[in-house]
């Protein structure tokens, strides 16, 4: 038994927000698509029971999520009470992970995603009014304690990061496979429309750079590689194409299940609820999704 909705899509792995708070302020962010304040945040139990309920169907993949998830004192707890997967990962923005790296991998976390919009201290302090060196300590922790491969995402700004990618790929190469940078097209959740790079410019450059160009089945990202560096562009944008191949269903800080990041008018509640209730929200839930841009 899978889930699947009526456009075809199977639901492969959860992308759980951990909590709305967060410790940087980056003028892109769309906070998981969560419009309000949430306080009442899942407990480690509640997480788990909704992992447990999730695998009925076959998922064995999760992704924590923010806000910051690091803001959780109890995010190895949480992974520590889930089910056996076959993939545990995160997202998060890397300030809070030097000294936590090691007890995450060792609580069960696989891989780590780290938000890295620009190398210049400068330009990374204007985008999310934090400190770099936190995050590039977090990087080499993450890498020293195995979270690997750590992917690197670079959300694409223009006048502001648009002149950095190659910078980033040399940044990258030191690494030597263990990082993959991420570039990400901006989505306007907070006015940014100045800031959005034209994604046919980047994929040519990537092209014409490239030595080998891929594409994943998932939402058909290309991945190219050049000089050693796996680069992955993310289009969602008017793309038909991201959301046909949508696999992942979201669950909110405060328990509710997400069928599509750009929508919070189909919610659905499973906060405190049972295992056994949660395997018929979850059906429930299918019937809500429908792709955002149906091409
Ligand atoms: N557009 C595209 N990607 C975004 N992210 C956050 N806000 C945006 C946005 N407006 C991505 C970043 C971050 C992850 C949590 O979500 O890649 O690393």
């Amino acid at each position: 038994m899978q889930l699947t909705d009526a456009f075809g899509r199977t639901i492969k792995s959860l992308r759980i927000s951990l909590t709305n708070r967060c410790n940087l302020n980056c003028i892109y962010c769309h906070r998981e698509g969560e419009t309000r304040d949430i306080k009442n945040e899942m407990s480690a139990g509640t997480i788990a029971n909704i992992v447990r309920a999730s695998q009925v169907f076959g998922v064995r993949r999760v992704k924590f999520s923010g806000g910051e998830p690091l803001m959780r004192d109890d995010f190895e707890e949480i992974i520590k009470a889930l089910p056996d997967l076959k993939d545990i990962s995160a997202t998060t923005n890397g300030t809070l992970l030097a000294p936590r790296a090691q007890s995450l991998a060792e609580s069960g976390l696989c891989r780590i995603n780290i938000s890295l919009p620009s190398l210049s201290p400068e330009k990374y302090r204007k985008v999310t009014g934090g400190e770099i060196s936190r995050v590039l300590a977090g990087i080499d922790a993450a890498v020293d304690c195995g979270l690997v491969p750590v992917k690197l995402n670079m959300v694409l700004l223009k006048g502001i990061n648009d002149a950095e990618i190659t910078k980033m790929m040399d940044f990258i190469c030191r690494y030597e496979g263990k990082i993959i940078l991420q570039l990400i097209e901006l989505m306007d959740f907070r006015e940014t429309g100045n800031y959005k790079v034209n994604i046919n410019e980047v994929e040519k450059f990537l092209e014409s750079k490239a030595s080998e160009i891929k594409e994943r089945a998932m939402h058909r990202r290309k991945k190219y590689f050049i000089d050693g560096v796996e680069v992955e562009l993310v289009r969602p944008i008017d793309n038909s194409h991201f959301c046909a191949n949508c696999n992942r269903l979201r669950v909110t800080s405060d328990g509710r299940l997400k069928p599509c990041l750009l929508r919070n008018d189909n919610l659905v509640d499973v906060n405190n609820k049972e295992p056994e209730e949660i395997v018929e929200l979850l059906k429930l839930a299918m019937d809500k999704r429908e792709p955002f841009y149906k091409g």
